[in-house]
């Protein structure tokens, strides 16, 4: 597979997976929708919405929720792009702890892969490792 697998991307079917998937979203409590698409390098989208809870601090993140799915399907690579889409807000980029979360899987095999944001405004685009430089990994524990 080449590395530069996503000049093939099609972002706005990724951002369109997204956007369904925030239909799924359970937000009673912050009432703020999220959706996110993780494209894997064999053309296979999973997705994932936030998952709230009555106990606040125990809710999902849409990215977590995906990767979760993802690695529990087997999925330990291969992630090309990542969407997530908010209708409520203007604008939206991964929290912090979801990106620690991607990157666990990122690094699993040296990917680097796009991440698409978007509310209801433009699409804004990153690298993975720009959303968060210097991140914590495998090699600290192993040091
Ligand atoms: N949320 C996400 O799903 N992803 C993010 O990157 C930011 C925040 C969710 C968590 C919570 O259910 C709601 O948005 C409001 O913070």
């Amino acid at each position: 597979m080449s590395p530069n697998v996503s000049s093939n991307l099609d972002k706005t079917a990724l951002m369109q997976a997204a956007r369904a998937a925030a239909g799924q979203a359970h937000a009673p409590y912050s009432q703020f929708r999220v959706g996110a698409a993780l494209l894997f390098a064999d053309g296979v989208v999973v997705t994932g919405a936030n998952v709230e809870n009555a106990s606040y601090g125990l809710s999902l993140c849409a990215e977590t929720v995906a990767v979760a799915k993802a690695m529990s399907e087997g999925r330990r690579g291969g992630l090309v792009a990542v969407a997530v889409h908010g209708p409520d807000a203007d604008e939206i980029s991964p929290c912090g702890r979801c990106r620690q979360v991607l990157t666990e899987l990122a690094g699993l095999d040296g990917s680097d892969p796009l991440v698409l944001g978007a509310g209801t405004g433009d699409v804004r685009e990153w690298r993975l490792s720009a959303l968060l430089p210097d991140a914590f990994g495998p090699d600290a524990i192993a040091s």
